[in-house]
């Protein structure tokens, strides 16, 4: 079973955006997908509730007593909340062997990236390459003075750049039907299904999984 951990310090980054549109996109791929909800705000969970049994099926995982998939899961995502630092950051990476990271272009969060980053890289899971990284650029509004200054700053660290997903309204119209981007039709998401794709693949890679 793959376990993929969507992380940020930062709230607002786009976190349960990014683990609730992974859950939808990689159950299109055919993937038994589950989603775990470690965010008192309960986001995820209320999503899911949302979620009509037209679209490919995601099972909520009870997180009251610990993260257990249920069996025959293929793919396991976990949606953590704002805050999630040091130790209880590491063991949460220790448990993923991906983690994913939106970052917005914006000032205020890339100051809060750089440090969430420069921390998260020292960790025991990131350092020693059991946890692969990987960023996500996140409403991003290409041909903008920030979304420049983003490209320079993630060029910066070793950590691969695996997605970028443009700002739309798509995000907010589908999250309240409890749908990713991935169940919208092509006609309305097609520029999403393909920045998406970007990102399933790498999730899909042996590197995103630290195999060579
Ligand atoms: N690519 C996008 N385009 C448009 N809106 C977006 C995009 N990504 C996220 N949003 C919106 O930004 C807001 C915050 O996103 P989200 O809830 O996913 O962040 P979060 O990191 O999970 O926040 P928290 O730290 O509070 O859990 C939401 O209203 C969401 O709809
Ligand atoms: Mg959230």
């Amino acid at each position: 079973m793959r376990t993929i951990a969507v992380i940020n310090a930062k709230g607002g980054c786009g976190k349960t955006t990014i683990a609730t549109g992974l859950a939808s996109a990689m159950a299109w791929e055919g993937y038994s997908v589950a989603l775990a909800d470690l965010d008192p705000q309960c986001s995820a969970t209320d999503w899911l509730a949302e979620r009509e049994e037209d679209y490919p099926e995601i099972v909520a995982v009870d997180t009251k007593k610990g993260v257990r998939a249920p069996a025959g899961t293929d793919v396991l995502i976990i949606d953590t909340p704002a805050g999630v630092y040091g130790k209880d950051l590491s063991k949460l990476l220790a448990r993923a062997e991906t983690a994913l990271m939106p970052i917005l272009p914006s000032p205020v969060d890339m100051a809060a990236a750089w440090r969430f980053l420069e921390q998260s890289l020292a960790l025991k899971p990131i350092a020693s390459k059991q946890t692969q990284l990987g960023l996500i650029a996140n409403r991003v509004k290409p041909n903008t003075i920030v979304y420049r200054e983003l490209s320079g700053f993630l060029d910066d660290y070793r950590v691969p750049v695996v997605g970028h997903l443009r700002d739309s309204m798509n995000y907010v119209r589908a999250f309240e039907r409890g749908l990713g981007v991935s169940d919208l039709p092509e006609y309305l998401a097609g520029e999403d299904w393909a920045q998406w794709d970007e990102i399933v693949k790498w999730v899909k890679s042996k590197r995103s999984q630290g195999k060579k």
